[in-house]
C-alpha cells in the first residue's frame, strides 16, 4: 500500500501544472480573463479574485504560470501532461480561484450554485483543514495527496477532520478544474482507446459512471481512476472520501474525473433531481483536463 501511495503522490506531481495550462485555455477561448499571470483585483470580500491572489501569494502559481508559456488557447482534446492546480501545494492550503467566472458553466450549472459552492463550501473545507493542521503541527509540510495517501495511519486527534477536510479540499480542486464551459469535447488519446477498451465506449462508459453517482447514498463522489496496473475503473466515495486514501476507499488509485453528488453541488438548479444533474454535467465535462490526467497517470 505504501508503494501504491508513492505511485499516486508522484502521479499528481509530475502532472503540475497541466490543469493550470488547461485553465489558460479555457479563459482565453472565453475571453472572460485573460490570462491567470494577471495581477488579481479585488479584495476584501470573499470572491475567486481574492482567492486568486492568496494562491498567488502562496507561490505555488509559479511552477503552473512558468507552464503556461506557449500554451495555446484551446479546449480541444490535445492533451499534454502537465500538474494539477492547488494539489502539492505546501500548508497553508489556499483555495485555487475558479479557472472560469461563476456562469460560465450555465445552463448546466447556475451561477449561484458555482459561487456558493466554490466561495463558501470549498473555502470551508480548506480552512478547517488548516484548523487541523494546526493542531498537529507536526504534519505540515505534508502534500495533500500525502495527508490524502496516509490519512488511514494519521494521529487519532487528527484523522477525521483531516479526512473529511482535507478530502474536500483535494476534491474540489479536482472538481472545478475537470469541468469548462461547455465546448463539445471529447476525450483525447489513450484516453478514448482506453475507454473504449474498458467499457465499450464513452456512451456505457458515461452510463456506468452516472450508475456510480446516482447510487451513492447521501452525499460523496464518483470517480474514474488510474489503479496501479493502470487499468481504469469506476468506483465511489461517501462523504469527502477519495480514491487516494488507502485502507478507506474501496479502490484506491489515481483519480482523473470526480462528479460531486453532495446536493450543495445541485440543489438550488436541481432540487432532488440528481439524475437531471448529472446528465447536464456531462455537458461540462473538460475532456482535455481529464484527458491529460490519464496520459500523466500512465506515464
Ligand atoms: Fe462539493
Amino acid at each position: 500500500m505504501k508503494s501504491r501511495g508513492r505511485k499516486v503522490f508522484n502521479v499528481v506531481n509530475d502532472a503540475g501544472g497541466l490543469t493550470w495550462f488547461i485553465g489558460c485555455g479555457i479563459t482565453c477561448a472565453n475571453s472572460k480573463r485573460t490570462s491567470i499571470m494577471q495581477p488579481p483585483i479585488a479584495p476584501e470580500n470573499n470572491t475567486p479574485h481574492v482567492s486568486r491572489r492568496q494562491f498567488i501569494s502562496t507561490g505555488a502559481l509559479a511552477t503552473g504560470g512558468i507552464l503556461l508559456a506557449g500554451v495555446s488557447c484551446s479546449t480541444t482534446d490535445h492533451a499534454q501532461p502537465a500538474p494539477v492546480a492547488g494539489v502539492g501545494t505546501p500548508t497553508p492550503f489556499v483555495t485555487p480561484p475558479l479557472p472560469y467566472d461563476y456562469k460560465a458553466l450555465e445552463p448546466y450549472i447556475d451561477a449561484q450554485t458555482m459561487q456558493i459552492h466554490h466561495d463558501r463550501h470549498h473555502e470551508g473545507y480548506t480552512r478547517n483543514l488548516n484548523a487541523a493542521l494546526d493542531q498537529e503541527p507536526q504534519l505540515k509540510g505534508r502534500t495533500i495527496e500525502q495527508l490524502m495517501a496516509g490519512t488511514a495511519a494519521l494521529p487519532a486527534s487528527a484523522r477525521m477532520s483531516i479526512r473529511n477536510h482535507g478530502g474536500g479540499y483535494y476534491n474540489h480542486n479536482l472538481f472545478w478544474e475537470i469541468m469548462a464551459p461547455a465546448a463539445g469535447s471529447m476525450p483525447g488519446e489513450p484516453l478514448a482507446s482506453a475507454l473504449t477498451k474498458a467499457y465499450g465506449g464513452l456512451d456505457k462508459f458515461k452510463a456506468q459512471f452516472t450508475d456510480a453517482g446516482m447510487k451513492r447514498f447521501g452525499s460523496g463522489w464518483a470517480w474514474l481512476i488510474v489503479k496501479a496496473d493502470r487499468s481504469l475503473a469506476i468506483t465511489s466515495t461517501p462523504n469527502q472520501d477519495n480514491p487516494l486514501m488507502n485502507g478507506i476507499a474501496d479502490a484506491t488509485g489515481t483519480p482523473i474525473l470526480g462528479l460531486d453528488v453532495w446536493e450543495h453541488a445541485y440543489y438550488l438548479k436541481y432540487q432532488n433531481r440528481r439524475a437531471e444533474y448529472i446528465a447536464a454535467w456531462w455537458q461540462v465535462v473538460n475532456w482535455a483536463n481529464v484527458s491529460a490526467r490519464y496520459a500523466a497517470a500512465i506515464r
